[in-house]
């Protein structure tokens, strides 16, 4: 055989064995409760590297503990990926998503770490958010609006209408919110500025970062979102400026569980040591994800809002990550304020 024709077979026997490894690689059932630029940018890059084929559907973190739990007797998701810790937190209590210790667990901050150790490692951190909003800068000069800069600003009568923010129920970014203001103001008096807040609100949305794309899109004039997800439409290049609240914010640890009963455990487990990785935090910013990567040699994007000029408070995750205080706090949220809503 000729070195052309030898060449031309190698290669021949080469992609049936890619397609055929590609295949034997098998599957994986992913949720991710990012954004969806970011989810996508994920599955593409393991699919490439592993071989394995990704079935990727994005839903928000408070969906996605709803449909873990719903079913559990017949699991159809092997890995979440992302979203809020404090759900992840609860589905590991209620013993939804199994226990693994990851070799890249060294790597890793000791937040994200005391976030897997609190829950018996049925879930770790990958990355961290601070929570705040975004206003459009361009509303506020038309309309001659004074800049939010606490919480207690955000009740102005001038914001009528002018405020969006998600469902808790829903989305991990929300019900972070309403755990946050009953931190800092106590529950009634959390329920009681919810309520005047609900005066300013246009419309409570499905996902976390909804409101603040809103803004950016000149919809609304602030959006109350984790400052990533403000700081990405600024990045976009929309007239979006982002606030750190004055009393302090709440933050989320976003986390990542492998679901108990998957049916493609080896793969959840490539997918989890890989999205620990620090090459691979490192490129969430070219989704403009700009949360703080939880392995420590991972570059920080330039443009994350820096931890060390917000006001943070303790978040008590052990409180808030319960799954019947999240019972509790929703069910009141869903009386006295999104029946007011409706
Ligand atoms: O858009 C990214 C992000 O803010 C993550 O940092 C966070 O974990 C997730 O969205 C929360 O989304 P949701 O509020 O829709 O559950």
């Amino acid at each position: 055989m000729g070195l052309v024709k030898l060449a031309a077979a190698a290669l021949a026997a080469g992609a049936t064995f890619f397609a055929f490894s590609a295949r034997a690689d098998g599957n994986l059932n992913l949720i991710c409760s990012a954004d969806v630029v970011i989810c996508e940018q994920m599955e593409g890059a393991f699919e490439k590297k592993t071989g394995i084929s990704v079935n990727m559907v994005r839903l928000s973190s408070g969906e996605t503990y709803a449909k873990i739990r719903a079913e559990a007797r017949n699991p159809k998701t092997d890995i979440w990926w992302a979203g809020t810790g404090d759900p992840h937190l609860q589905a590991a209590s209620e013993g939804l998503t199994l226990e693994y210790k990851s070799p890249m667990l060294g790597e890793l901050h000791e937040w994200a770490v005391k976030q897997a150790e609190s829950a018996g490692y049925r879930t770790v951190g990958v990355y961290a958010g601070a929570l705040g909003w975004g206003y459009n800068t361009e509303i506020f000069k038309q309309k001659n609006l004074k800049e939010p800069k606490c919480w207690a600003d955000l009740l102005d009568p001038s914001f009528k209408g002018e405020v969006q923010i998600a469902n808790p129920n829903s989305s991990g970014t929300a019900y972070t919110a309403l755990a946050t203001l009953v931190q800092i103001m106590g529950e009634a008096e959390a329920f009681d500025y919810l309520k005047k807040l609900n005066a300013n609100v246009s419309q409570y949305t499905k996902s976390g970062s909804a409101p603040v794309k809103a803004a950016a899109r000149g919809e609304t004039a602030i959006g109350i979102v984790f400052m990533h997800d403000a700081v990405a439409q600024t990045v976009e290049g929309f007239p979006v400026k982002s606030v750190a609240p004055c009393e302090g914010t709440g933050y989320e640890i976003g986390s990542m569980s492998i679901i108990k009963g998957t049916k493609n455990l080896d793969n959840a487990k490539k997918w989890y040591d890989w999205a620990l990785s620090a090459d691979v935090q490192s490129s969430m910013k070219e989704a403009k994800s700009f949360q703080l990567p939880s392995n420590k040699t991972a570059k920080v994007p330039e443009e994350a809002p820096k931890f060390e000029d917000i006001k943070l408070i303790d978040y008590d995750f052990k409180t808030y990550g319960d799954p019947a205080k999240r019972k509790e706090l929703l069910e009141r949220w869903d009386r006295e304020i999104g029946a007011a809503a409706n």
